[in-house]
């Protein structure tokens, strides 16, 4: 093989495509209109700085969830209920979605917009720490999303397997943390935990994973 041979990048590689700027700014007006509460929980989160998935990922949760039929959803770290929210609507009137947040706060904002969405009945509301909650549950779910502080992510990584179904979708988001799990010698311990995670989700038999890089980076891992 020739030296340049060895070099060139493979033709099916897009170096030169970016989801950012105008990119990003058509994915996010090819999306429905949302209804009145998320559209203000969005606009809170943007002036409060509550980071939530926004619309294109949830759009994404909901599909998968609405691929696999899901009825029950555990979700770790939930802030004000967004992405709650959107559990919430996609697994039916007899479903349910369990909320966590370490802040009271939250959850008390959380429960008014349950309130107004009309999805108070398909909530589970806990106020604690999320990793603690989920390893007490004797159930399988059919998905459990990762959204928790980043230095969590090994941890719920060892949790998540016997607490989904066969079939079942377990989904973190976050995984490409702003492009930082790129860079050569990372300082910060999120990185560096999400460098962590990503390498024993991708290589955990029970699971089969990929990264859609969307927003920031979705895992999302198959259980065989
Ligand atoms: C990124 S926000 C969640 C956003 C939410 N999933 C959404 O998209 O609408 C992360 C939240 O997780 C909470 N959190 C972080 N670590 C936690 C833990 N160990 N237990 C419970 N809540 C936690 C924080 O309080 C914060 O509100």
């Amino acid at each position: 093989m020739s030296p340049t041979k060895k070099t060139a990048p493979p033709s099916w590689r897009h170096y030169n495509f970016t989801t950012a700027g105008p990119v990003d700014d058509y994915l996010y007006s090819m999306l429905p209109k949302r209804d009145d509460v998320l559209a203000e929980m969005e606009e809170y989160a943007t002036e409060h700085n509550i980071p939530i998935v926004g619309p294109a990922v949830a759009r994404v949760l909901q599909q998968l969830a609405l691929m696999i039929n899901a009825r029950t959803v555990f979700e770790l770290g939930s802030a004000i209920g967004y992405s709650t929210i959107w559990w919430a609507q996609i697994v039916g009137e007899n479903g349910r979605v369990t909320y966590t947040d370490g802040d009271s706060k939250n959850a008390e904002r959380a429960r008014g917009y349950f309130a107004r969405a009309g999805v108070s009945k398909q909530i589970t509301l806990h106020t604690g720490d999320a990793l603690e909650f989920l390893s007490e549950q004797k159930e399988e779910f059919d998905i459990i999303f990762n959204d928790v502080d980043k230095e969590d992510y090994p941890r719920v990584l060892r949790l998540v397997a016997p607490r989904l179904r066969k079939g079942g979708l377990f989904i973190t988001d976050n995984v490409l943390w702003s492009g930082r799990v790129a860079e050569k010698n990372p300082k910060e311990s999120s990185t560096k935990a999400i460098l962590e995670f990503n390498r024993k989700l991708a290589s955990a038999p029970e699971f089969y994973t990929t990264i859609l890089p969307i927003r920031d980076g979705l895992a999302v891992a198959y259980k065989k």
